[in-house]
């Protein structure tokens, strides 16, 4: 029997008029990028990560990634952190300096600077670990009725998953929602995401699941619901040089069907755009080179040449975009072969996770002192 679709979705006190999460991604979700995307829809825009132990001791690298645009009025930040001490002081001073909305929980990250600390993916194998961290976070939560989530991905590897403990540890600590990536820390960002992971996960908890990995377009959304029975999606890469992705998302739920196919000249108004917004967010010298990342994302499949693109790429001010942006063709159509093709990271996948000796020898790690790291930014 088709299920019905959710059309919006409730995360403790906070409800979200679609359920639609934008991935948070280190780099990217920066305030200009969220104030870009819900300019095009509707759903849950959540800060790239920071890490507790940075925002509790003031660093200033983490301060300054705690930026809100002023049309933001829900404001929802990624921790990461593997103390319970600086995880809880950190959703504190989120919740009362800061006046955030939802705080979640980053246990997916695969990169090996962080693995190699049993922080990231690597955490969730460390259940009553895991269980306090997430114990401690909805404590210095609650007070202020912030709902906390949590991120994570299916496990280390396929001998070593630990997301339906994971999804228990989180319902059990008051968790309001868990979101699933299915793929485990060894697959990074390759392969297929498992979507029956996510099924699995939601049959296995009462609370909200979130399902992740590979959703290009809005159609995709719709069938990973449809197929597991998710209480909403968070996407990530689909949206890289596509803001216009929450459009059809947020349509798509609302049971219409929208695949917006923007010209040339609608994605240079656009990039314009992002480019101004990170001007207006961090100078104009600094948002042009943040926005330089982003150009190949936005033309990929375009005609665009070699030239000028590398041009771009280099792009220091507001008037050089501009005049570069003057040299494309704004009727050049939509590259429709593009649809429903991966776009950002893919790699391959690791022969072996890099984990803290011993990490696997037992699954407690009340004990184990994890060193928390204060600079630790590289995502997940
Ligand atoms: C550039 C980049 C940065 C990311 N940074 C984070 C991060 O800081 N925290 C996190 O939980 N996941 C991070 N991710 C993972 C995404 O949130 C998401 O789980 C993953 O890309 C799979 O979803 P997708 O297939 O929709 O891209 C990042 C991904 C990318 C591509």
């Amino acid at each position: 029997m088709p299920r019905t679709l959710p059309t919006s979705l409730t995360l403790g006190s906070l409800v979200v008029d679609t359920p639609v999460v934008l991935a948070p991604m280190a780099g990217i979700t920066n305030a200009a990028y969220r104030r870009l995307c819900a300019e095009q829809g509707a759903g849950l825009y959540v800060c790239e990560m920071i890490t507790s132990r940075g925002l509790v001791e003031g660093d200033q690298h983490t301060r300054d990634m705690l930026v809100f645009d002023e049309l933001e009025t829900v404001r929802s930040v990624q921790l990461y952190g593997t103390d319970p001490v600086y995880v809880g002081k950190a959703a504190e001073i989120l919740c009362a300096e800061y006046g955030v909305a939802h705080i979640d929980l980053n246990f997916g990250c695969p990169v090996p600077k962080v693995t190699r600390k049993g922080g990231g993916g690597a955490l969730p194998w460390k259940r009553v670990l895991l269980g306090q961290i997430l114990e401690a976070a909805v404590a210095a939560a609650a007070p202020y009725d912030v709902p906390v989530t949590m991120k994570t991905r299916k496990g280390i590897d396929e001998d070593h998953l630990t997301y339906l403990d994971a999804g228990r540890i989180a319902q059990e600590s008051g968790v309001a929602a868990i979101a699933l990536h299915g793929r485990t820390v060894a697959q990074a960002y390759s392969g297929e995401a498992d979507w029956d992971a996510i099924a699995r996960l939601v049959d296995h908890v009462d609370i909200p699941v979130l399902g992740n990995g590979d959703i290009w377009e809005a159609g995709d959304a719709l069938r990973m619901v449809e197929q597991t029975g998710a209480a909403g999606v968070v996407v990530g890469r689909g949206c890289l040089g596509r803001p216009w992705l929450f459009r059809d998302l947020a349509a798509a739920f609302a049971g219409e069907q929208v695949a917006t196919l923007p010209t040339l000249g609608e994605v240079t108004g656009m990039m314009r755009r992002h480019a101004e917004l990170l001007s207006r967010h961090m100078g104009e010298v600094r948002g042009c080179k943040e926005f330089r990342k982003h150009v190949s994302w936005y033309l990929k499949g375009f005609a665009a040449g070699g030239e000028l693109r590398r041009s771009l790429g280099l792009v220091d001010s507001l008037a050089a975009l501009d005049a570069l942006l003057a040299e494309l063709d704004p009727t050049e159509p939509f590259p429709t072969a593009e649809l429903g093709t991966p776009r950002g990271r893919q790699g391959s996948p690791r022969n072996r996770v890099v984990l803290p000796e011993g990490w696997l020898d037992d699954t407690d790690g009340s004990d184990c002192g994890l060193q928390e790291d204060a600079g630790e930014a590289t995502g997940g």
